[in-house]
């Protein structure tokens, strides 16, 4: 964020992950009738009963090859820096970025900023922990890199259905102790932010390019959803890179093992991703490259869909967010 006040940053901390209870967003979780995924497509909770959720099952050989899906541009990807604070939300983790690291191509038509990423994982690394699947299959885990659209505030990424794009990378589990290094540099970090909602000032040497070692980045899929959490915003345009990320078991158990938040008691952070939901009238574009079906005819189906903003969705909006001020 360029000079954004306090409020705004506890806004855009707060609704992503949800670390901040409101009146208007209900109080949400990831288990339990009354709190979790079933009850989200009630009205208090936002928008999750819409036709463009995520996360969705991506079924490759249904997805339809897009030319104008080309090579990402990543600014500050490499840069060893730009990780500042780590924080234990109760619901996730996530790591604050600095807004110099941004996107630009991979098919979308402005260059994103990025604001923070987060995981998403099971209980230990040997059941389902990953939001998207990819041909009906689960990983363990799942990285979402959120950036909103170039001086873009909360507010307004929000409000356009193309305001925010999510890189997410699938993780998969190999035996290969302790491995890769950089996942053990970010893991090294949670015991500094096990309890209760806390978070810890950041002083890694460690870059983004680094926690994606080995995915080749030219390979993806495109289609238009939604935050996983409430008020799960249709305004996300997602990526989904097909190459995984391999993150050792060790590695991937230190999250449900050492995160620990606090209702009443200590309670491991565990299952902390939203079911697939209905892909409905969406396509899912492959880019070239992929193991994606045959090639679109040109002038078929667009990159990024367009879709029109009801006039009345920028206040209702602007008035979840002025809740935050209570
Ligand atoms: C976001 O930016 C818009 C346009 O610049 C501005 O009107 C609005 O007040 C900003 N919202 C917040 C929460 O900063
Ligand atoms: C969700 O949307 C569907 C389709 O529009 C509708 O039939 C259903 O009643 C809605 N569910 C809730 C809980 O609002
Ligand atoms: C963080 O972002 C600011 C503003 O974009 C930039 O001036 C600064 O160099 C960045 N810091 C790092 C460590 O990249
Ligand atoms: C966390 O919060 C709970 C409830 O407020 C409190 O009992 C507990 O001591 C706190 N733990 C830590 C490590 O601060
Ligand atoms: C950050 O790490 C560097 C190198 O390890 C060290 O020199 C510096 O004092 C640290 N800064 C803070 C604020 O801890
Ligand atoms: C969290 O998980 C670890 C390892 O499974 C276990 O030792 C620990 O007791 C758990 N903590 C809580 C509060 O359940
Ligand atoms: C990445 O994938 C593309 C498309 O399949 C391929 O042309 C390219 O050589 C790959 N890059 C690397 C470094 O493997
Ligand atoms: C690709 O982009 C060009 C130029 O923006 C556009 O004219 C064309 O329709 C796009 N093709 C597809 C398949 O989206
Ligand atoms: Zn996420």
């Amino acid at each position: 964020m360029h000079c954004l006040p306090a409020v705004a940053v506890l806004l855009i901390l707060g609704l992503l992950c949800g670390c901040v209870d409101t009146a208007t967003v209900h109080e949400w979780c990831y288990n339990g009738d009354v709190c979790g995924p079933s009850a989200w497509i009630t009205k208090p909770f936002g928008s999750c009963n819409g036709t463009r959720q995520s996360p969705i099952d991506i079924s490759t050989d249904r997805a339809q090859t897009d030319q104008n899906l080309s090579q990402f541009s990543f600014s500050d990807y490499e840069d060893k820096h730009i990780m500042k604070e780590i924080v234990n939300t109760r619901r996730t983790v996530k790591v604050i970025l600095n807004d110099s690291v941004e996107i630009t191509g991979g098919g979308l038509q402005d260059s994103y900023h990025a604001i923070e990423f987060h995981l998403h994982w099971g209980n230990l690394h040997s059941v389902p922990g990953s939001e998207h699947k990819m041909d009906g299959k689960h990983f363990p885990m799942e990285l979402h890199i959120v950036h909103f659209k170039k001086h873009y505030n909360y507010t307004l990424a929000m409000a356009d259905p193309t305001g925010i794009a999510v890189l997410g990378f699938l993780i998969e589990a190999t035996d290969d102790k302790d491995t890769p290094l950089s996942w053990k540099l970010l893991t090294s970090k949670l015991d500094d932010i096990s309890h209760n909602v806390t978070s810890a000032h950041l002083n890694l040497s460690l870059s983004l390019d680094d926690l994606l070692s080995g995915v080749n980045r030219s390979k993806f899929y495109r289609y238009p959803g939604s935050l996983t959490t409430p008020p799960c915003q249709e305004s996300v345009l997602w990526t989904i890179f097909e190459e995984k990320i391999h993150v050792s078991k060790d590695l991937i158990d230190l999250f449900a093992k050492r995160l620990v938040h606090y209702p009443k008691a200590a309670v491991n952070i565990t299952n902390i991703y939203r079911p697939v939901q209905p892909l409905n009238s969406r396509t899912i574009l492959a880019s070239p490259g992929t193991k994606a079906g045959p090639l679109l005819t040109t002038g078929n189906v667009g990159g990024a869909p367009r879709l029109s903003v009801p006039s009345t969705w920028l206040l209702v909006v602007t008035t979840a967010g002025l809740s935050f001020l209570r």
